[in-house]
Formats: C-alpha cells, structure tokens, sequence
C-alpha cells in the first residue's frame, strides 16, 4: 500500500508493509549510498554493499557534528556527489543524521528513509526534521526537508529488543494524548509482548500514528503553531534525555507525566486522566519516574528553543485527546518539577 503526500517543502512517498527491496523502484538508475549503524548493519549484513556504505556507531551519543563530520568525510572518499541516493536504514538516529548529511552535503543530496525501529517508524523518521545534538542540547543544529520516500518494512522488527518496543510506545501513546482518545483505548487493550508475534497489528498502529503525524505536518511544516503539540512530553523529556542519559522514550514517557501535571494545573486537567496516562505508560513498561536533580533540568530547559524571555511554550492536555500550547513562566515549571521529584521520592 503506497500514497504520496505533498508538503510544502517536497513530496514524499509513503510505502507501508513492503519490504526493503522496494528501494529497488526509487534507484532510477541513481548511484545509492546506505547509511546505517553498526547494530544494523551486524544484524542484516546483506543488505549493505561495503563499496557504498556508510556505517556508525549505534547509539544517541553519536548523534552529533564530528559524527556527521565523519560521514561527510567518508561521503567524499566513496565519490558521492549530488547525482547519488542517500538511503538511511536504521533507527532515529540514523534517519536524523542522514537527513541532515543529505541537506547539507554538496548544499543537497536526494534521500530516502528505511526506518528499523518502531520509534523511527511511528515518529522520527516522519515529517522531515533532520538534525543531531549539540552539547546537553537535543536537535539543536538542523535543518526541516523531506526525504524523497519512506518504506516501512515491519520485518526489521523481528529483531528488536523489548526495550525498543517500549522506547516507541511512548511516541504512540503520545499521538492517543494530544489527538486521539480511541487510538489511546486501543493502546490500552493490547499488551507489548502481543505485537511481535502480530506484526499486522504493529502496522496498524504505525499506519494511525504515521496518519496524525502527517496531517500535523501538512498543516504546520514549519512548526509555527499546531506542529508544536507533536513536542508533548518531549520539553522536560529532552532535557531529562540529556542530564539523565535516558533512551528517547523512556525520558518522553516522564516528560508526558510531568506535562499531566502541569496541565492540572493550568488546564484544570482531571487527577483521573493523569492517572489514565501514567497506567498506559507502566502497561507498555514505561518508566514513570527518575532521579535528577530538578536545577540541572530547569538549565537544560532554560535553553531550549522554545524559551522566550521567562517563558516557554509547552504542551499541556486540556483533556485526553486534545492537546494545547501554553506560554509558561519557568518558576511554574520548576515548582512541578520539585513536587514531582518529591512524589516519586527520590
Ligand atoms: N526527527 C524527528 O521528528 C524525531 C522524532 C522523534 C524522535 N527523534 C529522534 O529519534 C531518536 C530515537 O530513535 P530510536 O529510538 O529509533 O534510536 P536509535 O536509532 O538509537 O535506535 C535504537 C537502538 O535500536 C537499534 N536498532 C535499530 N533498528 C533495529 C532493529 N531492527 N533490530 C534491533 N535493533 C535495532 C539501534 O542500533 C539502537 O541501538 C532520538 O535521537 C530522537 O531525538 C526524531
């Protein structure tokens, strides 16, 4: 099943429940360069031809300038040059950093995304923000452009991890939150260790989240207002991504947590529904909680690119299913923060 949809900056195709020999069809006689990581690459050695493949280290902390130094580098060794396909196949990382290789590269090379974990699938690998951290911050260096085509191929996740699968639940849950109260019961009657063995399932759900993504992106590529709900649990998340060192879900699941709490108090958010919320995340065995320490997170948050002045836009939940963006004042944030750490008595 395949569709296209056109965003203002490109058109991007969508092919869903193929399998990665479709790339076949997007070649047009192009010279194609893969980029991946070392977990990838060791666990589907033959897909990637030595002579032109990229491969780095697996993991976040590679997610940075002398990491897309190094690709350009070795993009210069192979001979590419701006008549090649670049091809990401990986997880968040890798379809981040070759997003951003690609837009810069030769100021632009053609790409395409082969997304292998279930959080690049639903989430990271959509809606053309490609970048790497800088320091403690997340995505602070990037660029916003559309790769040529996505194919989802649900066998690349056969072989991930229990943990994987949780780390991508978080974003899903997420889409229930902010738009999508049915898609957040239907979360809550399946149980993780089900869609394995249900891959059918999986791509059901990838499908849905993929939908809301898109139709967000469509109406707001720029992230100048509705895109920003999409930053739900990610404010606090990212920063505790970064102090913590926690994998990108895990630390959205506490950030979506502390965003409940937040909405309590400026929406009127029922006590109920963060209680809802907090059920999900521990059903798809989610953390709830962690240990930071709350001035650190206030610092990191301090230079997020949202701030403004004392404020900071931040997403907050009116209700389950509706998301909306708030201006808040940081000592509003770090008094939740220090109630919330003392809660989870830490
Ligand atoms: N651009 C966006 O809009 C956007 C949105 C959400 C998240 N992100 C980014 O995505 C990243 C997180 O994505 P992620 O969790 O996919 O990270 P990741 O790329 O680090 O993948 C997680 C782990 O799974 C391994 N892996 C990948 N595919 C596998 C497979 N099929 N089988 C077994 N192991 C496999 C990887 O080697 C890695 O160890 C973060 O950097 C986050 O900032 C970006």
């Amino acid at each position: 099943m395949f569709y296209n949809v056109d965003f203002p900056s490109g058109s991007v195709t969508y092919l869903f429940e193929e399998v990665f020999q479709s790339i076949e069809r997007f070649k047009k006689e192009r010279r194609t360069v893969y980029l991946t990581d070392d977990v990838v690459s060791g666990l589907y050695p033959d897909l990637f031809p030595a002579e032109s493949t990229v491969i780095v280290p697996s993991g976040e902390q590679h997610k940075t300038m002398v990491q897309v130094e190094r690709i350009i580098t070795r993009l210069q060794q192979l001979n590419v040059d701006r008549s090649c396909l670049l091809i990401a196949v990986g997880g968040g990382v890798i379809t981040d950093m070759a997003g951003f290789v690609a837009s810069i590269y030769m100021r632009g090379l053609h790409f395409g995304f082969v997304p292998t974990t279930f959080l690049a699938m639903v989430d990271a690998s959509i809606g053309g923000k490609n970048g790497v951290n800088f320091g403690l911050f997340k995505n602070m260096i990037g660029v916003i452009r559309q790769p040529e085509f996505i194919i989802f191929d649900p066998l690349f996740l056969k072989s991930l991890p229990q943990r994987e699968w949780s780390n991508g639940f978080a974003e899903a849950i997420k889409y229930g939150c902010i738009f999508d109260e049915t898609l957040f019961t239907n979360l809550f009657k399946h149980h993780l260790s089900e869609y394995h063995h249900n891959l059918s399932l999986a791509s059901s759900i990838i499908r849905n989240c993929v939908d809301w993504k898109n139709r967000t992106v469509l109406a707001d590529e720029q992230e100048r207002g509705m895109r920003k709900l999409l930053n739900f649990g990610h404010t606090a998340g990212h920063a505790l991504e970064s102090v913590c060192l926690l994998p990108h879900g895990f630390a959205v699941s506490i950030g979506m947590l502390i965003a409940c709490k937040i909405s309590e108090r400026v929406t009127g958010l029922s006590a109920h529904v963060t209680e809802r919320v907090q059920q999900i995340l521990v059903h798809y065995q989610l953390p709830i909680q962690n240990d930071f320490q709350v001035e650190e997170v206030m610092r990191v948050l301090m230079g997020d690119k949202k701030r403004t002045g004392n404020h900071l836009d931040f997403i907050v939940l009116e209700k389950l299913g509706k998301g909306s963006i708030v201006n808040l004042n940081f000592e509003l944030i770090r008094q939740v923060l220090i109630d919330f750490k003392d809660a989870s008595h830490y």
